[in-house]
């Protein structure tokens, strides 16, 4: 395997790598959206679902304008992140706490991409891929719009319903 000796090798790393997290994300939100107590909780998860997918084929453009096909590689960190939402759901019976849980989990999911994306996005702009940075910068706003509404939703019900169980 040749070793990475440019930005724009880097930068290709970082697209699969963000590939391969998006589409994990893809097969793991529809069962943390089923482990929800709360309605509200399941369509801001269900939302995100609809999202994801946009990121997945907005990465998918890129590749395409790179002339790169989205070769499969396994993005460890997300992997990781999703186990241990997995866990929590796991541990908790179905009530606010496991809610409670399952936002934390989420929005380490959140953070860990918008600082993925914040990157990309700096390093496409170094590059001079005007379209690839636009479309970057489109989802690393929804990512924080999602990390906010998860931040609401948290502080506006789940955790003092969780707080109120004995
Ligand atoms: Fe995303």
């Amino acid at each position: 395997m040749t070793k990475i000796k440019s930005l724009r090798e880097l930068f290709l790393e970082e697209l699969k790598d963000l590939y391969s997290a998006e589409n994990q994300l893809i097969r793991a939100l529809p069962k943390m959206a089923h482990a929800t107590a709360s309605n509200e909780l399941k369509s801001a998860i269900e939302k995100h679902l609809e999202q994801t997918k946009n990121h997945a084929s907005r990465l998918e453009q890129a590749f395409q304008e790179l002339g790169h096909k989205p070769a499969q590689v396994t993005c460890k960190a997300m992997k990781g992140l999703i186990e241990e939402g997995e866990e929590v759901v796991q541990k908790a019976e179905k009530c606010a706490a496991r809610d409670a849980g399952i936002i934390g989990a989420a929005q380490r999911v959140e953070h860990y991409e918008i600082a993925a994306y914040g990157t990309a996005q700096s390093h496409a702009s170094e590059l001079g891929y005007n379209r690839i940075e636009q479309l970057l910068q489109e989802t690393l706003g929804e990512e924080k719009e999602a990390n906010n509404k998860l931040n609401d939703i948290a502080k506006d019900s789940v955790n003092a319903e969780a707080n109120q169980m004995a």
